[in-house]
């Protein structure tokens, strides 16, 4: 990865964070982009010490603001982007938040976010290829369909519905894009890390709490596998389009492989963060 840059999101804690100390340690230079300057920072100096090379950028992926000025400093020092992991989840447990944009905020942050980052860094993605485009998903999209007429939960809410739903629309913006960047050489996959003991569970209810006691819970370092597997692994260089579980592609749910929803949701999120004024 010497000479490369990267970017992962939500890269002080969790998974994100072990997967830009992993990059940083292969020679890559990785940008961290964080809402939390203290815990961002640490990561940082962390990699430092170990004699790699990381920056930090600050954004709450909750603002579409903050996601543009954050993409603007990024092309401001970087002139070549080879792998850009949008990785930043948040999970609302509770009641539903909605964002300074006035939209839903567990869309907001997992979804557009991504989508609006990643189309802000496509030229240049597209300059740097062959580049990949990693974008975290999870098994809970399995749960759900997306209702195009209520992105935002308005009619009907639940906090583990917004979360499932925006983790179907990563797997369906991925296949979207995969096929938009046909022939670019930039490529793009996504992937769910298996169950992981991360701050994602924070405000998990107290109901859900036996998922956390399976022998089976990962812990962060094993649950940043595959997402590095997909940012690293030569064989993967023309892959696009896939959702992988335990690097190995898999079949997700037949609502995320619908290509008429992926194309919607598409021009919808265009439309909600005015990515094409840009
Ligand atoms: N853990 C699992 O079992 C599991 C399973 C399937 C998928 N995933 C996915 O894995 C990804 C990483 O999550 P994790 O498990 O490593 O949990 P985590 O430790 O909570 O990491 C999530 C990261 O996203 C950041 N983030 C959340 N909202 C943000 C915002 N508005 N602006 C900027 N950054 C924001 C968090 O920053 P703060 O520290 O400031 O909150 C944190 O750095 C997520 O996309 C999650 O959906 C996790």
């Amino acid at each position: 990865m010497h000479g490369k840059v990267c970017i992962v999101t939500g890269a002080n804690s969790g998974i994100g964070r072990v997967t830009a100390i992993d990059l940083a340690g292969r020679g890559a230079t990785v940008v961290l982009v964080c809402r939390n300057h203290a815990s961002g920072s640490a990561v940082v100096e962390e990699i430092g010490r170990r004699g790699d090379d990381a920056a930090l950028l600050i954004a709450d992926l909750a603002s579409q603001r903050q996601v543009r000025e954050v993409a603007a400093a990024f092309l401001k020092r970087f002139d070549r982007l080879d792998v850009l992991i949008n990785n930043a989840g948040v999970a609302g447990w509770g009641t539903r938040l909605v964002t300074e944009d006035g939209l839903e905020a567990t869309f907001a942050v997992n979804h557009l976010a991504p989508f609006l980052l990643t189309y802000l860094l496509l030229d240049t993605l597209k300059a740097s290829a062959p580049s990949r485009v990693v974008t975290v998903s999870s098994a809970a999209h399995k749960s759900f369909t997306l209702d195009l007429d209520d992105l935002q939960g308005e009619r009907r809410y639940s906090g583990f519905g917004a979360y499932g739903r925006s983790k179907l629309a990563n797997i369906l913006f991925t296949h979207e894009l995969s096929r938009r960047l046909e022939g670019t050489g930039v490529t793009a996959n996504c992937l769910h890390p298996g169950v992981v003991a991360t701050g994602i569970f924070r405000n998990i209810p107290r109901w859900m709490r036996f998922i956390l006691t399976s022998p089976l819970v990962l812990t962060p370092e094993r649950g940043a596998d595959t997402m590095i597997y997909l940012a690293t692994a030569p064989e993967l260089a023309e892959v696009s389009g896939q959702y992988f579980v335990k690097r190995k592609p898999v079949r997700s749910s037949r609502a995320s492989r619908d290509t008429e929803t992926a194309r919607r949701l598409w021009w919808a999120s265009e439309v909600l963060t005015a990515a094409s004024d840009t």
